[in-house]
């Protein structure tokens, strides 16, 4: 592991993070049984098959959905952002009042702590691509319903064929949950590499950041996570 530079203590900082933690400490590595099961596309009968859409057409598709109860309370969906050949593919939960508004995903506090755990692996937030479970906000920040979710993995599924991530960070349980379909408590995925079994993508779970905003005692653990997920995805290790 290489030393930490300038710019990653001050992010580190920015984190809360001590620097003087040991990057060289073993990362857990074992790799979780193939497959858990991931959600069930929504059913073909009476929904698009955006299966083969560009992303023009599955931005137009999602701008435009009414599979689920919550386009009736949504400002703007909430597609994704960053770049479409990005090696990392974050993924939180669901949109909160800030992407609501904007209709970009991790733009309120939890977005800034994202962007600067991102920045103290070394990536900028134009560097990887994020998206959430759900594009549309769920009343009262509530977690997103199973049905929800189902209806909405299709377009998360068409993101995940078009970027072809090498890597899914999963941010907190919930999403975490719904893209493994398990119970399984967040303690126990993390430091781990699961796959998607949708398109056999690994994934790897860490805190979502607006839980670690209410608990920053486990920024630290989510960074070794970061440095766990980019031990994964170095070029030398390709
Ligand atoms: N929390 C999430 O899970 N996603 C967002 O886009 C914002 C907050």
């Amino acid at each position: 592991m290489s030393p930490v530079s300038e710019q990653q203590r001050r992010y580190l900082d920015a984190m809360g993070i001590d620097v003087w933690v040991r990057r060289d400490q073993a990362l857990p590595a074992e790799v979780a049984p193939l497959p858990e099961s991931a959600p069930e596309p929504a059913s073909a009968e009476g929904r698009p098959d955006v299966s083969e859409l560009d992303w023009s057409a599955l931005r137009q598709q999602v701008a435009g959905c009414q599979l689920c109860e919550l386009h009736t309370s949504r400002t703007r969906t909430v597609f994704g952002v960053g770049d479409e050949q990005a090696r990392w593919l974050i993924i939180g939960e669901a949109p909160g009042v800030d992407e609501d508004r904007q209709g970009e995903p991790f733009v309120g506090r939890a977005g800034m702590l994202l962007n600067a755990m991102l920045q103290a692996v070394g990536l900028a937030r134009e560097q990887v691509y994020i998206a959430n479970i759900l594009k549309c906000r769920p009343p009262n920040n509530r977690d997103p319903r199973p049905e929800e979710a189902a209806a909405c993995f299709p377009y998360l599924r068409r993101q995940i064929e078009l970027i072809q991530p090498d890597l899914i960070i999963a941010l907190g349980r919930v999403a975490a949950q719904r893209l493994l379909d398990c119970t399984t408590s967040l303690a126990r995925l993390r430091g781990t590499v699961h796959r998607l079994e949708a398109t056999g993508t690994p994934v790897v779970v860490t805190y979502h950041p607006a839980y670690l905003l209410r608990t920053p005692a486990d920024k630290r653990k989510a960074w070794e996570d970061l440095l766990f997920a980019q031990s994964l995805t170095r070029d030398d290790q390709a």
